[in-house]
């Protein structure tokens, strides 16, 4: 069937925050286009790309901002979200059990995800989408 008419239940807006280099344009990339480039250059400003996906027989339609990981955003973002790229499992920054910790103190969700080797990447995207409806 051809999705070209498909009637939108929710649109919905996720943004993508994290120091410069952690992964967020490949995880969107991965997610949106199933596409992963090891040669990804630096997001400037702010870009954003779609992906329509149903959840409990509901269309809804992700509007994902990836914004760029730039010195003016650190002061908010440098001690949160160092915890991306879970393939590189010798170059850990962040010990799971700490980020668990964190998240369950902060009441955050958390998950470990690898746009290189595709794991965890819909898993967490959905997980977002399906919380925020
Ligand atoms: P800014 O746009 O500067 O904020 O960076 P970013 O967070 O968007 O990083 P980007 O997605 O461009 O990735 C930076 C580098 O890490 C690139 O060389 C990617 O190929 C690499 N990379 C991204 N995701 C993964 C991953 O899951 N595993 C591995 N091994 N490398 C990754
Ligand atoms: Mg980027």
């Amino acid at each position: 069937a051809s999705n070209f008419n498909q009637k939108i239940d929710y649109v919905f807006k996720v943004v993508l925050i994290g120091d410069s280099a952690v992964g967020k344009s490949q995880l969107l990339a991965r997610f949106a286009r199933n596409e992963f480039s090891l040669e990804s250059k630096a997001t400037i400003g702010v870009e954003f790309q779609t992906k329509t996906l149903v959840i409990d027989h509901k269309t809804i339609k992700a509007q994902i901002w990836d914004t760029a990981g730039q010195e003016r955003y650190r002061a908010v973002t440098s001690a949160y979200y160092r915890g991306n790229k879970s393939d590189l499992g010798t170059l850990r920054a962040v010990p799971s059990e700490d980020a668990k910790e964190f998240a369950q103190r902060e009441n955050l969700f958390f998950m470990e995800a690898s746009a290189l080797e595709a794991t965890n990447v819909e898993s967490a995207f959905v997980t977002v989408l399906t919380e925020i409806y």
